[in-house]
């Protein structure tokens, strides 16, 4: 099929092939969605099929208001704050669903459900013309890193998918934050640029040891289990700026070619030979490219090893360092290796 391109000038035409039960990709502040209607489960299957993704992964129910939430599940009163607050925003919310609302494909067979109303007012036009829910998984083949860019998307789903809605590169970087609001406290299945200590005034204390990276139990958020965001290339977590040397070093002497993301402080310490991929300036730039820069190294496959810089798990920081370890295999340097 020829997967068409829209834009603020045919949205109407993108809501009515959503309409029809086909699958369109749309941009959000934090990563590309792949869209199908929510009510419609042969649409949300064509979405798990193009994806290649595990039938027992949930699927995010994206609305244009919170009005639509309340077709489906109880909006509690924590909640309800939580919508006033953060929406439309990077906050994804897990709510009871009312019996029988969603299909089982959807919900992968729980009776509860992840609420996300995005920032991108072109996505919440093309949901609104539409006049139901969109499933919204990150618009990637399953286990390869997220799309920030609409080349991403095409790049994974150019003539697999009905249309994709460009609107330019994404803000954020990394997918919502993800807070179960069916259990007591509440609990962050998933760490993003909404961090527990913007939530605290709403909604106190919330537990957030569920999403560590390398934790033994099993994970609450199913989609947690599974190898994500990994490039071809092994990605090698660089911890402390001291160890960039000493990293170059092992990394010369054991794995020509290897590539760096790094922010521009460090590439330009570098020798000039390595193939670099530019993290930015700070903590928010690396987090808005981190995707983008492991899709780049899948496009020069000669580089098998990549030096990534980390960041201090601490805000913003928590998010970034969640999906790096991941794409990592929680692969660190050690410095004292050789
Ligand atoms: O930023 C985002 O949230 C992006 C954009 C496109 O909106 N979407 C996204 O969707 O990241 P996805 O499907 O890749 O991630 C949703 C996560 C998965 O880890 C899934 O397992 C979890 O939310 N999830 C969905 N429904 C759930 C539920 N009822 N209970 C627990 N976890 C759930
Ligand atoms: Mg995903």
């Amino acid at each position: 099929m020829e997967t068409k391109v829209f834009d603020h000038n045919t949205v109407a035409a993108a809501a009515k092939l959503i309409q029809a039960g086909e699958v369109v990709a749309f941009p959000t502040e934090t990563v590309y969605g792949l869209g199908a209607d929510a009510t419609d489960p042969k649409a949300a299957l064509k979405v798990y099929a193009a994806k290649h993704r595990p039938a027992d992964n949930p699927l995010i129910v994206t609305v244009a208001d919170p009005a639509m939430v309340a077709r489906y599940a109880t909006i509690t009163p924590a909640a309800q704050q939580l919508m006033d607050a953060f929406w439309p925003g990077p906050l994804t919310i897990i709510l009871d669903i009312l019996p029988g609302a969603l299909s089982m494909v959807v919900t992968g067979g729980l009776q509860t459900a992840a609420f996300r109303m995005p920032a991108n007012a072109l996505t919440r036009e093309m949901i609104r013309l539409a006049d139901r829910p969109i499933v919204g998984p990150s618009a990637n083949l399953s286990g390869k890193p997220s799309a920030t860019r609409p080349e991403h998307v095409l790049h994974d789903f150019d003539g697999a998918i009905a249309g994709i809605l460009d609107d330019g590169p994404t803000t954020v970087g990394v997918e919502s934050t993800v807070i179960d609001m069916t259990v007591q406290p509440p609990a962050i299945l998933r760490p993003g640029e909404v961090t527990p200590q913007m939530l605290a005034p709403y909604i106190g204390e919330v537990a957030t040891d569920r999403h560590k990276v390398g934790a033994k139990e099993t994970p609450k958020a199913p989609g947690m289990k599974y190898k994500h965001y990994a490039p071809t290339a092994q990605v090698v977590v660089v911890d402390h700026p001291a160890d960039w040397p000493a990293a170059i070093a092992w990394a010369t002497a054991h794995h020509q070619p290897f590539g760096v993301m790094a922010t521009d402080a460090v590439l330009t310490t570098l020798p000039a030979a390595v193939p670099t991929y530019s993290l930015g300036a700070n903590l928010a730039s690396a987090t808005r490219s981190l995707f983008a820069g492991l899709r780049w190294f899948d496009l020069h496959p000669t580089v098998t090893l990549i030096l990534a810089e980390a960041f201090a798990p601490e805000g913003l920081g928590v998010a970034y360092m969640n999906r790096l370890l991941k794409s990592a295999g929680n692969e660190h340097f050690q410095p004292d290796e050789d």
